[in-house]
């Protein structure tokens, strides 16, 4: 019978929300938004988001900069994307516990766990924001690597892929009964439409220390910078990870970057000459379309005491 005041206890149950779809396939964990149709793809190799296809102005685009002679089999770092730099910045001095590790660490070419998926961190509805957590220890990291670097930790990453935003963040946590000093930062590739015309605010009247000048210390002057010629420097915000950046396109915001508790930024372009160093690059015309905004915590040692934990966080926003 049908009933025109039906008891609320009898209205038809409500169609459960959509949930995000996740695929794990081979070696890539993929999360696609049924709402709006944005997607992230991370490779297992390194935790290295590969892709983030976000919504703008109806236009679903990808976000992140990836070489096209990116290697994606594990033998190599991954070319673009957001390869995770753990426990050393760089070439790593000769003095330290580092020492025998590669550049940028043994995190961005070990194979991370997929350790699954859950739906309620977003704050939006359910179904409009997915997250995928991944993990890495020192037992389960590429041994040849491991063996260099003699400490017990776990890292546990996690991607949060909500409409016009892509949130990662790490927890380090010291599992073993020594302490150990290390760096951490998330080396995110974004894809720019042209380089000469692409500014970065946030950054003015920040000390920086000039890689391309043997590591020179420096102050940027007041107001955005913009990119002329290979650019490789470290940022140290006065204020800590407390100072938002934008990154613009010919005057207009694109990317917001704001930071949880990684204070440093690296900011790096390969520019027309040096990328013909980086075999990996392609095509090498490429560097126009990149700008790696690198928040970490790479200009001191932050250092973890048995059972103590670290956690950084990026949040890139479409603006
Ligand atoms: C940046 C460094 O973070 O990464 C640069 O500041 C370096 O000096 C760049 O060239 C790329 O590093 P890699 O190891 O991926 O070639």
């Amino acid at each position: 019978m049908d009933r025109r005041n039906k008891p609320s206890a009898l209205a038809a149950t409500k169609a459960a929300p959509p949930q995000a779809r996740v695929d794990l396939v081979g070696d890539r964990v993929t999360a696609v938004l049924p709402t709006t149709g944005e997607s992230v793809e991370v490779l297992l190799t390194g935790a290295t988001v590969l892709s983030w296809k976000g919504l703008k102005n109806d236009t679903l685009a990808e976000r992140l900069w990836l070489s096209d002679g990116a290697i994606l089999d594990g033998t190599k770092p991954v070319r673009g994307g957001i390869p995770v730099v753990f426990p050393v910045f760089g070439q790593s001095p000769a003095d330290v516990a580092t020492a025998k590790l590669p550049q940028h660490g043994l995190a961005r070419t070990s194979r991370w766990d997929f350790l699954g998926k859950s739906e309620s961190e977003g704050s939006g509805s359910p179904g409009s924001s997915v997250t995928l957590d991944f993990g890495l220890s020192a037992a389960s990291a590429n041994p040849a690597l491991s063996a260099l670097w003699p400490f017990d930790f776990t890292l546990l990453y996690r991607v949060t892929l909500e409409p016009g935003s892509l949130r990662t963040s790490i927890v380090i946590t010291n599992a073993g009964d020594k302490a150990f000093d290390f760096h951490v930062l998330l080396h995110t590739y974004l894809k720019v439409d042209d380089i000469t015309s692409t500014t970065v605010s946030g950054l003015g009247e920040t000390e920086y220390s000039d890689k391309v000048e043997g590591f020179k210390t420096k102050t940027q002057a007041a107001g955005d910078i913009a990119f002329t010629g290979e650019t490789d420097r470290v940022y140290k915000p006065a204020k800590g990870a407390e100072q938002a950046i934008t990154v613009s396109s010919a005057g207009a915001p694109v990317y917001g970057v704001t930071r949880d508790n990684l204070a440093d930024v690296v900011v790096w372009n390969p520019w027309s000459e040096k990328v013909h160093s980086v075999g990996d690059f392609a095509p090498k015309e490429g560097y126009r379309n990149m700008l790696c905004i690198e928040p970490g915590s790479v200009s001191s040692w932050q250092t973890l005491e048995p059972n103590e934990a670290f956690e950084g966080a990026q949040l890139l926003t479409l603006l």
